[in-house]
């Protein structure tokens, strides 16, 4: 009898040179740059690092930048759809759907040539924004501003939700929070991608079946579910009576624990410390203080620790990002991972095609005639 890894835990799927989490230590980098070395840099530096295995210099940043910034206009179609569409929709439903029909506008999609395919990734980064920026606004009633070539990816997105273009200082915490979900593995959503890659479908079709295993509150939905959760609370007076009830009811608490990580998740500090300066400038310190009681609580009585989401929804809802825009703006970040193990998949393809442990009725089994069932 084979061993069956119940959500394939423990299983190397595939190599890659894209990003690795040592769940023991505790440990991220992508391409062989820890994270604390990451965030010195901007997330554009980092879109080059998962694309070209290398950080550019000057002249290669701007030429990716360009590309980046010359992409940024949606098909009409697709800007009717996200007019039209549903106000109450899901963003994320919408991003989902919005990527589905991007394929539909390019017709060279199939048995394309990897340049193509590296720019239809970088058409995606340079789309992905706009497409959640714009179903807001819509949904509001409000006007679609053009998109505009001066700002970097985090600020152009604020700038098109707002219509304001951001501080500086919201900016960087943004592209930040960008270059912290940017790649992660072989989580669920980045297999999905590489999975539908392999059978050499499309681009559209691995990015928009990976954004759709995001949204589950396992994976990237719990950044929406952790607001919900302080909200439901309301004071940092009530953390432990809620904490107390929601572990004997074996509540999942969201935004806590890992898969992978068995210590602390090395992107949660670098959330924390923005969290913290954040609400306290917003003097709304209630919210990291609720958080810090309710991570102490999870570490103590489960050694459970925080994960990445568990302070990102802080820092959102600190740059009035609206609760459901929080999984979105995690696909923002994410589509230079996908899209990057989209092109690695391609490059050394090999046909996902795993096996199952057949555990139903025996073998042998006869077909009755209908009537006598
Ligand atoms: C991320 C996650 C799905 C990992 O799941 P996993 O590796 O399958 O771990 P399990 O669900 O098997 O959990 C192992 C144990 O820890 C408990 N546990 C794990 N995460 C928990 C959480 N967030 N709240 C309460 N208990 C939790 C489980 O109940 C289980 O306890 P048991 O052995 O007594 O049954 C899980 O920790 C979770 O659901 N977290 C909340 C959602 C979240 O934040 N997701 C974003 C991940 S980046």
């Amino acid at each position: 009898m084979s061993v069956v890894s119940k959500g394939l835990e423990g299983i190397v799927a595939a190599e890659t040179r894209l990003g690795e989490v040592k769940g023991a230590e505790g440990v991220l980098f992508y391409c062989g740059y820890d994270i604390n070395e990451l965030v010195k840099l901007t997330y554009e530096e980092v879109v080059h690092l998962l694309y070209y295995n290398k950080l550019p210099n000057k002249a290669e940043l701007e030429a990716l930048t360009s590309a980046l910034r010359a992409e940024r206009e949606l098909p009409d179609g697709v800007i009717d759809f996200l007019k039209t569409a549903p106000k109450t929709a899901k963003p994320i439903d919408i991003m989902r759907t919005a990527v589905s029909m991007l394929g539909c506008y390019d017709q060279k999609r199939h048995d394309i040539e990897m340049s193509e395919n590296l720019a239809n990734a970088i058409r995606l980064i340079a789309q992905i924004g706009v497409i959640a920026a714009y179903f807001h606004r819509a949904r509001q009633g409000l006007d679609l501003p053009p998109v505009r070539k001066d700002l970097s990816e985090a600020a152009h997105f604020l700038y098109l939700m707002t219509g304001e273009v951001p501080s500086k200082e919201a900016e960087r915490t943004l592209d930040i929070a960008y270059i912290l979900h940017a790649e992660h593995g072989f989580n669920a959503s980045t297999f999905t991608a590489r999975v539908v890659a392999s059978t050499l479908s499309d681009m559209y079709s691995a990015i928009s079946a990976a954004i759709g295993a995001l949204k589950g509150p396992l994976h990237g939905g719990a950044n929406e579910g952790v607001i919900h959760m302080l909200q439901e609370i309301g004071s940092l007076d009530k953390v432990d009576a809620w904490m107390a009830d929601a572990l004997a009811q074996k509540k999942k608490i969201m935004g806590i624990g890992h898969r992978v990580y068995k210590v602390l998740d090395p992107r949660a500090p670098h959330l924390r410390e923005m969290a913290i300066k954040l609400t306290e400038q917003l003097g709304e310190a209630k919210w990291i203080q609720m958080s810090e009681r309710i991570a102490q609580i999870m570490r103590e009585q489960k050694g459970l620790n925080a994960n990445v989401d568990f302070y990102s929804a802080t820092v959102y809802y600190s740059l009035d990002i609206p609760t459901d825009l929080f999984t979105p703006v995690f696909a923002i970040a994410r589509m230079s991972g996908w899209t990057a193990h989209v092109l690695e998949q391609w490059s050394e393809n090999r046909l996902f095609r795993p096996l199952s442990e057949y555990v139903g009725k025996p073998y042998g089994q006869k077909v009755v005639p209908i009537e006598q069932r």
